[in-house]
């Protein structure tokens, strides 16, 4: 049993195989923009012009033919409309022609399930921070629910806004990342954390006020250790709140070895088990889309279209 998976819910167009034990293949090609943000029609257009080649790549990775696989499975939203309706287009013409079954997946249950898959977790309190979505997620009565989140920004939002005032290309995650490395004075930033939920647009404001007056690898370092520091206080009252016995951190800013770190130390002194996804999985990716669709294989969905706003407690988890 063979799940082809596809990825394009914004910047990447990814595409994964799984047969539910081992990822296959995991082949990805992002759209990145000469300057500013994404511009969603120019990112459609990069996911139709190379949806064939990575389909032929993953095949050829995994050493299947197209005949081989029983279920293809899309990234159903949240995202960007031009690029979303790639996936489920692709999916739906494969479908037909080949007569094999559709599944949608709900984008951020995906990040939390390879999570679920490379740690080995059965019922960890989650962290998932990517470009637009920053939330404490746990597991309760047959649905993910969303614990405590941004009540602005994404955390990678935040990295890409500051990475444009410095003017680091998008996605500047990465780039932050190396600078910070180098910083070596903390300077003090808004720090706006509510219960569960955390408030990041301050920051930039900050940032934007200051960034003259200091080095950039101060400022830089500050940024991912107050930020950083916000995310990890706030799983911490989850995982306490939930009384769960471990914790994970997924999305595309849970590539930052820094966050991880912090998540380990946090995990130690409070005996919660820790343990960091692979990078290749953090980041948007088909095999995530595969693997979610595996698991969903035996749903009956009536309601295929692509969906911008899909929220990650909608889906009744049959699977768990
Ligand atoms: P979602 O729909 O889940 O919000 P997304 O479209 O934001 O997904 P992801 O690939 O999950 O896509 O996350 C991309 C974000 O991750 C970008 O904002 C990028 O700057 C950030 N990022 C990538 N690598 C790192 C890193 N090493 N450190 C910090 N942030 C990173
Ligand atoms: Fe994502």
């Amino acid at each position: 049993m063979y799940v082809l998976g596809l990825e394009s819910t914004a910047h990447t167009f990814g595409v994964g195989i799984t047969d539910g034990k081992d990822i296959l293949s995991n082949v990805r090609d992002t759209y990145l923009p000469e300057r500013g943000g994404i511009i969603p029609s120019k990112a459609a257009e990069h996911h139709y012009s190379l949806a064939s080649k990575l389909i032929e790549k993953a095949l050829s990775e995994s050493g299947l033919k197209l005949k081989d696989i029983d279920v293809i499975a899309f990234s159903q939203g949240p995202g960007i409309f031009a690029p979303l309706k790639v996936s489920f287009q692709v999916a739906k013409y494969i479908s037909e022609k080949f007569n094999k079954k559709m599944i949608g997946v709900n984008h951020c249950i995906a990040h939390l399930e390879i999570a679920r898959k490379f740690t080995g977790f059965q019922d960890p309190v989650m962290l998932y921070v990517s470009g637009g979505n920053t939330q404490v997620i746990t597991f309760e009565d047959g649905y993910y629910r969303i614990f405590g989140e941004t009540q602005d920004i994404g955390v990678g939002n935040l990295l890409d806004k500051v990475g444009r005032l410095f003017e680091i290309k998008f996605p500047a995650g990465p780039e932050i990342e190396r600078i910070a490395k180098r910083g070596k004075r903390y300077i003090e930033m808004p720090y706006s954390i509510k219960g569960m939920d955390v408030s990041l647009s301050g920051i930039e404001t900050f940032i934007k006020r200051i960034k003259n007056s200091y080095r950039i690898e101060d400022i830089l370092f500050s940024l991912q250790e107050t930020v950083f520091s916000m995310l990890i206080e706030a799983s911490e009252r989850a995982i306490a709140y939930c009384g769960k016995d471990s914790f994970v951190i997924t999305g595309g800013v849970a590539a930052n070895k820094r966050l991880n770190e912090m998540g380990e130390k946090m995990c130690e002194e409070r005996k919660t088990k820790f343990k960091s996804i692979p990078m290749e999985y953090a980041g948007d990716n088909g095999a995530m889309i595969a693997y979610t669709g595996f698991l969903m294989k035996d749903y009956q969905q009536n309601d295929l279209k692509p969906k911008t706003n899909f929220r990650t407690d909608e889906v009744k988890i049959e699977y768990r």
